[in-house]
């Protein structure tokens, strides 16, 4: 058995646009991913977050879920269109949302943990090139500091940013997500606009003294592994660190840029122009918490003609529906790499799960034991972790709800709850009931 400490926060995590649904409502103006998601061939079956999970319409069912689960701490997205639907225009409707979702999640003990940007920019704002315009960070600004006049301090845990990695470089430069863009000049630009944001965010939330409140950001964070021991595969896997995982740690705990990739980088993008000196200082502003989303590891093989000098090859472990290899043990030399190079400050795990092809018995169960094992096997590391002194906090279970899984659509479930997209019925699924258990022991056998 082992048990965890009783203050550990367990958790689980969503994000407004993957469940969210009434796109229309409330005064609520569409974001890139509306957009993104109407472009015939960008997501998988033309997929759509117009009606996700109806979370706009039955979050109070969804919070009774939670505590029937007993989940202690609940971390969701604000929409920012429905906070500021066009440029300037606060819209106080679309904050009632979320004030009502806070009151009922306070009523029902669970802490509500908000993540400021999870993609859903206004489409107003992509309208005008989005990250890649330098304004943004404004907008960004006046939309944190309304978030935190209005209910900063009923939220004990803020995350200005999810996965800016994703936000920029699989959106601007590889594609994949909104708004599809394949340049990796421009993701570069996004990616250091978006750090540049959270700096500032921090710094005011610190000048608005937002009372008994945290502040921090959500980084993935993948581990990569050389294929062989030559130096070539070496190198090859220090690139790809570098690109997932070190151009936002260092910037944010070490207060620059690794060099090996910028040097790496200008022979693709040129020069480093819309970096200025203070950029970084604000960046590397003291945050109270490190996220870390955390699904899988990567295995990389040297390959001259690339940018980053690599190529991902297949690990040998089993994989989950997306195909990603299931690898608890580099969870755990994350944790150690992170306390050994970057921080001490407390981490959270803010997201990690797993898609599993789930089936419905006949008697309406969702026997998911395989989703079971990948969050015991993540929870049993977490905890060799914490019992050699590692400053971990808390576990987010990735997700709730059957939701929007981005350009997968639908397709890949990675809920512990069932979402029939039909009716939207909710199942409990076995891995619930089984983190019920975890959760009210606070203990994993
Ligand atoms: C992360 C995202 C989250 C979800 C999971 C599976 O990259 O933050 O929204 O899609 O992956």
């Amino acid at each position: 058995m082992a048990n965890f400490p009783k203050d550990f926060l367990f958790g689980t995590a969503t994000s407004s646009y993957q469940i969210e649904g009434a796109v229309n409502e409330d005064g609520r103006t569409p974001s890139i991913w509306d957009t993104f998601s109407k472009i015939n061939g960008m997501t998988y079956n033309g997929d759509t977050g117009d009606i996700a999970c109806d979370h706009y319409h039955r979050y109070k069912e969804d919070i009774g879920i939670l505590k029937e689960i007993g989940v202690k701490a609940y971390r969701f997205s604000i929409a920012w269109p429905r906070i500021f639907p066009d440029r300037g225009k606060f819209n106080p409707k679309g904050m009632d949302f979320y004030k009502k979702l806070i009151e009922e999640l306070l009523k029902n003990d669970i802490t509500p943990v908000a993540t400021i940007y999870h993609w859903d920019l206004p489409q107003w704002a992509g309208d005008m090139d989005g990250w890649l315009n330098s304004e943004c960070i404004n907008w960004y600004l006046e939309y944190s500091s309304k978030l935190f006049e209005e209910i900063g301090d009923i939220i004990p845990m803020w995350i200005t940013h999810n996965e800016p990695w994703c936000a920029s470089i699989l959106s601007y430069g590889i594609g994949e997500h909104a708004p599809g863009h394949k340049d990796y000049r421009e993701a570069l630009i996004a990616a250091h606009h978006i750090l540049l944001s959270h700096g500032k965010a921090v710094k005011v939330f610190r000048d608005m003294n937002v009372k008994n409140s945290q502040i921090g950001i959500a980084l993935n964070l993948t581990p990569a592994y050389p294929a062989t021991e030559t130096k070539e595969d070496n190198l090859a896997a220090k690139y790809a660190d570098g690109f997932t995982n070190r151009w936002f740690l260092d910037p944010i705990f070490k207060g620059n840029y690794p060099i090996d990739m910028i040097e790496l980088f200008k022979k693709e993008i040129g020069e480093f122009d819309f970096i200025n000196e203070k950029d970084l200082s604000i960046i590397s502003q003291p945050i109270d918490f490190l996220g870390i989303n955390f699904y899988s590891r990567s295995i990389v093989k040297y390959k001259e003609d690339t940018l980053l000098k690599g190529v991902g090859v297949e690990g040998t472990g089993k994989k989950t529906d997306m195909g990603w290899e299931i690898s608890p043990e580099s969870l755990y030399d994350l944790l150690n790499r992170l306390k050994k190079e970057y921080t001490r400050i407390p981490l959270y795990i803010t997201e990690n799960g797993a898609a599993f092809k789930d089936i419905i018995t006949e008697d309406r169960r969702i026997h998911d034991q395989e989703r079971i094992e990948y969050i015991k096997e993540h929870l049993k590391v977490s905890n060799k972790f914490i019992k050699e002194g590692g400053n971990l906090k808390g576990y987010f279970l990735w997700s709730l709800l059957d939701n929007f899984e981005w350009a997968y659509g639908y397709s890949k479930r990675f809920g512990i709850v069932y979402v029939d997209f039909e009716t939207q019925k909710r199942i409990l699924k076995d891995s619930a009931i089984w983190y019920k258990e975890v959760i009210n022991k606070a203990a994993i056998d």
